[in-house]
């Protein structure tokens, strides 16, 4: 069904594809001495959505849409849309500000820390962290778990000296290195991991310590920020776009220990510069404003859950429930991530018959659950189950699973 939004003029236009049965009670128009009689924007209901186990952009909280929905048009009482206010006026200032306390309080984020919210997704970060912290003659270390890790070490070569000191692409991706036996070079300035790798499913469950003095862990957690407690000061920085657990694309968060801040190589693009964007508080230029309010949602939803202890708890869960119909399946499904190191967040799974993986993501999709596509580079299937995923949209997954097998088993 069509929505009708009516224009300021009180012409109506093309309708927005609607999300929710909610209906606007706010009356649309312009003019106060001659309004439009209230109208419904049209309905569509939450049982007009899917599960999405789309592995980024991804499922947001149903919630926060909600929120965001009743929000987009006149934002509480400016009169405008975040998306049309100045990043320098008092509601947006209050909107970051609030965004980064909410963060902070969630992450328990210490004090000599920097929150900052930028631009040009995780990869950006792959270029900025060797620009920021080593001069071109630095080398840094790097374990490579996927294939986000393996980009991160290659971007890194142009702009330091980056050394692979592991390496899982021989066992195909599906382990984690036994820290004692890393071997880490002297005088690297940073050990790189990807905390998560979204595409192969494999998660780091402790971190490794740093062997130089001076040099710092950093950690790229895209597609595990924000799932679960995390000791921030265990990081010099920690690096996620926001677009699978905590908002939309076009938002990218780093948490900097401010010593490590002022020390960027001289060629380093002014966007680029940790110092630029913490002495701006993140407004240096115009930041992705919209974004960053809907990360602002998101994170008071986390909070109001009972921060990332209790939404750990609701992750081990839902992971729990998928993994064990998976190793129950006596082989017709199959995982290959080593047990210890399976992602709590991306499940990636083939079939015995491999034949049929593209009748089950078609059968999957009538019952109204997409994107469970593998990677292309990998292939299967892979059912990501972010935060907002919720438990019933896994254990709709699993009965499914189970139907299929009695069906093609
Ligand atoms: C772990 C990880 N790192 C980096 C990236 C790249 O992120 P972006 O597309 O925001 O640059 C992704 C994207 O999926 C990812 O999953």
């Amino acid at each position: 069904m069509a929505a009708t939004i009516i224009s300021m003029s009180g012409s109506t236009t093309t309708p927005l594809t609607p999300l929710f049965k909610t209906h606007i009670p706010r009356r649309i128009s312009a003019h106060p001495t001659n309004p439009a009689p209230p109208r419904r924007l049209s309905v569509s209901c939450s049982s007009d959505r899917v599960f999405n186990f789309a592995a980024g952009p991804a499922t947001l909280p149903e919630n926060v849409l909600k929120k965001a929905q009743s929000e987009l048009y006149v934002y509480q009482n400016s009169g405008m849309s975040v998306m049309e206010m100045s990043h320098r006026g008092k509601e947006f200032t209050a909107i970051i500000q609030k965004a980064e306390a909410d963060l902070r309080e969630l992450l328990a984020v210490p004090e000599n820390y920097s929150v900052l919210f930028l631009q040009g997704g995780a990869t950006t970060q792959f270029a900025a962290i060797p620009l920021n912290i080593c001069a071109p003659d630095d080398s840094a270390d790097f374990i490579v778990t996927g294939s986000w890790g393996d980009k991160a070490y290659k971007e890194a070569s142009k702009y330091c000296k980056p050394n692979l000191i592991w390496s899982g692409k021989s066992e195909k991706y599906t382990k984690i290195p036994a820290f004692g036996e890393l071997k880490q070079n002297v005088g690297a300035k940073y050990l790189h991991i990807c905390a998560n790798e979204t595409i192969h499913g494999v998660e780091f469950k402790d971190y490794p310590e740093v062997g130089n003095e001076g040099g710092v862990l950093v950690a790229d957690m895209s597609s595990n920020f924000c799932s679960k407690k995390v000791d921030v000061s265990k990081f010099g920085i920690i690096y996620a776009g926001a677009q699978k657990n905590v908002g939309p694309s076009g938002v990218t968060i780093v948490i900097i220990r401010k010593d490590l801040i002022g020390k960027a190589q001289g060629s380093t693009p002014v966007m680029l510069d940790y110092k630029i964007h913490d002495e701006n508080n993140s407004l240096y230029n115009t930041p992705p404003c919209y974004g960053i309010y809907m990360c602002g949602l998101v994170f008071e939803d986390l909070l109001a859950q009972g921060g990332l202890g209790e939404v750990e708890k609701k992750n081990v869960k839902k992971a729990g429930i998928l993994y064990d119909a998976i190793d129950g399946s006596k082989g017709f499904y199959r995982c290959p991530v080593e047990k210890s190191v399976r992602s709590l967040m991306n499940v990636p799974f083939t079939l015995e018959k491999s034949e049929l993986e593209a009748e089950f993501i078609k059968e999957a999709a009538k019952e109204k659950m997409v994107q469970l596509k593998g990677h292309r580079s990998v292939g299967g299937m892979r059912a990501s189950i972010y935060n907002a995923m919720p438990l019933a949209g896994v254990e709709k997954l699993v009965a499914f699973m189970k139907d299929f097998q009695a069906r093609h088993g």
